[in-house]
């Protein structure tokens, strides 16, 4: 039997397109080997978000050259963003590599490994499409766990001055409503009870489709699905956060209180630069409306620091945005130049180790603002979604709340899947501990 592996780099975009591909080739008969080591087909799925996420895919490619040389019989690929932007560069760079495929052309793999075993060699396919593999193909898994990824849309017609994503991933394109609920129904049908929407931008959702439609109500059709406990989606843009989207939050049961909302920057003069279309001030009073309707609703964000021409009294305004929301989690990055991008070509550059020096500062205050947000939660009850054993072999099970906070609890590998009270007993700087509180089948199939 065949094995394949597939590493993944990137955004859950990456993790679903690699499960995507995973599947189609277990179509095909291949079934996965848990080390690249194993496989006969090993592909690579890269991301190009900033340099370090690039220079990670090279090291990781470059490796696999002795892989290649010792096995010369296995197929080595890249995908993903990377693979886009580079083409069959990857070939100049990267001899011992099969295959290069795009961000819209991963349902042509099996395909292009086929035709690799019949002698072909060097395949490369990075076309843009008007509708984008990614969209019109998808598998349920063979044993699909209790949470999982469903692409709504893919690419963005955003272009912030940084980003390199609207360039490696094409124009917006949303997948018909009809489609996204098909897939969630056999989600459902294996098992999957909670479901997370993915798209770069996902309230234009529906932007380009025949049929009328929008984001809100994308999440109704979804959260009729039977089955179907939970939705969460990522990620929504600040300038487009509709009221319809927040009203959402109290009118569909299903959907999570948590929202993932990047605000980038604290500063009007660095947010105008980066061409994100709201200043500090809207994106609050956004938060204001949010809290308004569910004053408990958990909220991460994306900050860059570092931007060219960012001062000391700018990145004073991203820390001070930072204290008045205190958000439960952010994920924080030094500004990156990637090529082709409006902001590679400004000037007023900011020095590595100032950088360095302010995102120091800002992740330790995260840490603050989500150790005190985890301790809050101390005595409360919570659901907890199971999504399987905790890491490191003890007798706790690991889920999350519908805040997204990660909880372990003394539990049996049976509540996999399952829902469940926990009472949290203790806040700590990445995750919860409790205790279930729940009676019912759960202690029968725990005294099994
Ligand atoms: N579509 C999402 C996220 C895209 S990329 C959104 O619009 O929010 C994920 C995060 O990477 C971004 O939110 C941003 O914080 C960061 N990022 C993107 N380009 C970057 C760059 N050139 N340098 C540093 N961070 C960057
Ligand atoms: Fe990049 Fe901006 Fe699009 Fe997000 S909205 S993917 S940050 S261009
Ligand atoms: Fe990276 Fe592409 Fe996602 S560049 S962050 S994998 S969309």
């Amino acid at each position: 039997m065949k094995r394949y592996h597939i590493h993944t780099f990137g955004c859950q975009m990456n993790v679903r397109d690699s499960e995507l591909v995973g599947g189609l080739l277990e179509r095909e008969g291949y079934r996965p080997a848990e080390d690249i080591a194993d496989a006969d087909v090993v592909i690579i799925n890269t991301c190009t978000v900033r340099v370090k996420a690039e220079e990670k895919a090279h090291s990781l490619i470059g490796r696999l050259r002795a892989l290649k040389r010792a096995r010369p019989g296995i197929t080595v690929g890249v995908m993903g963003c990377l693979a886009q932007q580079w083409g069959e560069e990857f070939f100049s760079k990267f001899p011992h590599l099969d295959f290069v495929c795009g961000t819209h052309a991963l349902d042509v793999i099996p395909g292009m490994v086929l035709r690799l075993s019949h002698g072909e060699r060097r395949l490369s396919e990075t076309a843009f499409r008007q509708y984008p593999g990614s969209l019109s193909s998808w598998c349920v898994p063979r044993s699909p766990g209790p949470t999982a990824y469903v692409n709504i849309m893919q690419g963005c017609d955003n272009f912030c001055a940084y980003c390199i994503v609207p360039y490696v991933r094409g124009r917006e394109r949303s997948r018909p409503p009809g489609d996204v609920i098909e897939e969630v129904k056999a989600l459902a049908a294996g098992g999957v009870k909670e479901v997370t929407l993915l798209g770069q931008n996902v309230n234009s959702y529906g932007k380009g489709l025949t049929e009328k439609t929008d984001f809100p109500d994308l999440l109704k059709r979804v959260s009729a699905v039977r089955g179907i406990e939970r939705i969460r989606f990522t990620t929504s843009h600040p300038r487009d956060l509709s009221e319809s989207l927040m009203n959402a939050f109290v009118e569909i049961d299903a959907l999570c209180e948590h929202i993932h909302l990047p605000f980038q920057a604290g500063s009007d003069s660095v947010l105008r630069r980066m061409r994100r279309g709201y200043t500090a001030e809207g994106y609050l009073r956004k938060i204001d409306e949010l809290r308004r309707r569910v004053p408990d609703i958990s909220l991460s964000t994306d900050i860059i620091v570092g931007f060219p021409g960012e001062r000391d009294e700018d990145f004073e305004k991203t820390i001070d945005l930072m204290g008045k929301v205190r958000f439960d989690n952010s994920f924080s990055f030094k500004y990156s130049d990637r090529s082709g991008t409006v902001a590679a070509s400004f000037g007023d550059k900011v020095d590595e180790a100032v950088k360095s020096e302010r995102l120091v500062f800002l992740q330790s205050l995260q840490r603050k603002h989500t150790l005190e947000k985890n301790r809050q939660r101390e005595g409360m009850i919570e659901e907890v979604l199971v999504e399987g054993p905790s890491k490191g072999g003890s007798e706790d099970v690991t889920g999350r709340t519908r805040g997204n906070r990660i909880v372990n609890f003394r539990g049996d590998d049976c509540l996999r899947g399952k829902t469940v009270l926990v009472n949290i007993t203790r806040g700590y700087a990445h995750s919860l501990r409790g205790e279930m509180v729940q009676r019912g089948e759960i202690p029968l199939c725990l005294s099994k």
